[in-house]
Order: structure tokens, then C-alpha cells, then sequence
């Protein structure tokens, strides 16, 4: 595996793999990798020729300093696992380089997918992730790129910026993967000790209960009694939605196939945030 710091340089590397006929699949990240990312490099490996992982953490998407200040980082041990789990070139690009100066800033109409959930306690949040996608994109030129759904929205904002913008790249989307108890792996778990990780399971039971109910309530009732359980947990409940798998709209008393419940939540200090398909596709 290659570590590579400039533009220029990533470029240069794939563009030569390009000319040999080579398919380039990329996973973007913002380090402090977990077992979650690694299933998406192995994924990208099984899918492309070339497998290519950013590592930056990206500070136009932080509204909050302390968020961004307090964001796990772990280089070292993040170029490891990228190398063992077969990745072949690791870009760990400065500030410098994905925002040079007189850089043109990208309009994209995300329609009202950036207003919601993330983008109500978050403002600004999509944004900057479709300014750092956009760019690792226009940087890589991937076949394919590879995001996990425990950022639901997040994979929804970039498929729309990728048909908005009609970019040539097909947007592939992983289950989001779960310790044995139920937790959604995140880089922010990091943060969280062993009791508050105890804690965080009323995440996953609080949506698994939400999906056994979709099958006897409306979407109404089965938010409402959905909100309840997680209170008897001692979590602080951000918002809690049941929404329309690509409009990211309430479902308030329909249900539509690939019905999904997001929940953010603050674990002490740590932000949470994960979702489950109620509904079959
Ligand atoms: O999901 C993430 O880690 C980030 O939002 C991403 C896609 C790497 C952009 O910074």
C-alpha cells in the first residue's frame, strides 16, 4: 500500500492504473477506523482493481468547534488497518490540498434532503460534506464509491449530489455494521466508555422494537411508542423520525416499502446517531 499526501501525486498514480484498463473504487473516511470501514475497503476490493481510502478530517462539515476539536485521530494506527485489510493507496491529504485557495465553491440543489434531521440540529453539516465528496471525487475520478448506511442521509445527499451533477460514478451503499450486541460501529464510539457502550444499546433496541411494532401499529403510533422506550434508557434524544427512504420525509401515518427510523441522541458528551429499515423493500 502506498500512502499518499498531495493531489498531484494520488493523480499521477491513478491515472497511469487508469490508461491499463484499471477500475478505481474509493472509500472516503474521516479516520479513526473501526471494523465498519473495513468492510467497506473489502467491499471496494471485491468490486474494483484499485482500491483507494481517504483520510481527512473534513472541517467544513462541523458546525460545532468543540465537535471537530474532540473528533477522534488515529493516523498511525489507521494506515495499519488500511494496509492489512488490502487497501492500495491510502490519501491522507492537508486542509491545503482539498481547499486550496480560490477554490470554486459547488452549488447543489439537494432539494430539502439537507434540511432535515442532520440538517436541522446540524446546519451546514451537508454542505461541507458535498463540498469534501465533490472534491475527493473530481481528485479520485472512482467507478465506484463505497459509504456506509449508518450515515443514512449523508448516502442520500450523495446520491443526489452524484445525479444532480450527473457525475460518473455509481454511489454503492453498506449495511451498516453492529457489535454483537447491537451497537452501530462509529469512530465516535471511541469516545464512549465500557458503561456508556452498555448505555448506547437502547439505540438499537429502541429501533429493533420499532420494527417488530411497524407490522401492528401506524407509523404514528409506532414513533410515539418508539419515543417512550428510549426513555426509560438514559440517553438524551436529539430528534427521532420515521421517514421516506429517498424524500427523507415524515411518514406520519402511512407506511411506505423501506420505511426507516434515524435517531440522534447524545451518550454524555458523544453524539449518536443510527437507523433501521422498518419495512421491507
Ligand atoms: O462519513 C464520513 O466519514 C464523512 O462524512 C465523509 C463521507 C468521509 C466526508 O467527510
Amino acid at each position: 500500500m502506498e500512502i499518499i499526501n498531495t493531489v498531484k501525486e494520488l493523480k499521477q498514480a491513478l491515472s497511469s492504473l487508469r490508461k491499463k484498463g484499471k477500475s478505481v473504487g474509493f472509500v472516503p473516511t474521516m479516520g479513526a477506523l473501526h471494523q465498519g470501514h473495513m468492510d467497506l475497503v473489502n467491499r471496494a476490493n471485491t468490486e474494483c482493481d484499485v482500491v483507494v481510502a481517504s483520510v481527512f478530517v473534513n472541517p467544513t462539515q462541523f458546525n460545532n468547534p468543540s465537535d471537530l476539536k474532540l473528533y477522534p485521530r488515529t493516523p498511525e494506527a489507521d494506515g495499519e488497518l488500511l494496509k492489512k485489510f488490502g487497501c492500495d493507496f491510502a490519501f491522507f491529504p492537508s486542509v491545503e490540498e482539498i481547499y486550496p485557495e480560490n477554490r470554486i465553491v459547488p452549488q447543489v440543489d439537494l432539494g430539502n434532503l439537507d434540511q432535515v434531521m442532520e440538517g436541522e440540529f446540524r446546519p451546514g453539516h451537508f454542505n461541507g460534506v458535498v463540498q469534501v465528496v465533490l472534491r475527493l471525487f473530481q481528485i479520485v475520478e472512482p467507478d465506484k464509491a463505497f459509504f456506509g448506511l449508518k450515515d443514512f442521509q449523508q448516502v442520500a445527499v450523495v446520491k443526489r449530489m452524484v445525479s444532480e451533477l450527473k457525475l460518473p460514478v455509481q454511489v454503492v451503499s453498506c449495511e451498516t455494521l453492529r457489535t454483537e450486541k447491537g451497537l452501530a460501529m462509529s469512530s465516535r464510539n471511541k469516545r464512549l466508555s465500557e458503561e456508556q457502550k452498555e448505555e448506547a444499546l437502547i439505540i438499537f433496541r429502541t429501533l429493533s422494537k420499532a420494527k417488530e411494532d411497524a407490522s401492528r401499529f401506524s407509523s404514528a403510533e409506532t414513533l410515539q411508542r418508539a419515543k417512550a422506550f428510549f426513555k426509560t434508557g438514559n440517553l438524551q434524544l436529539e430528534y427521532l423520525h420515521i421517514v421516506h427512504p429517498e424524500t427523507l420525509q415524515d411518514l406520519t401515518d402511512n407506511w411506505v416499502p423501506g420505511a426507516t427510523m434515524c435517531i440522534a441522541c447524545f451518550c454524555g458528551e458523544v453524539r449518536l446517531i443510527d437507523n433501521l429499515t422498518l419495512i421491507p423493500y
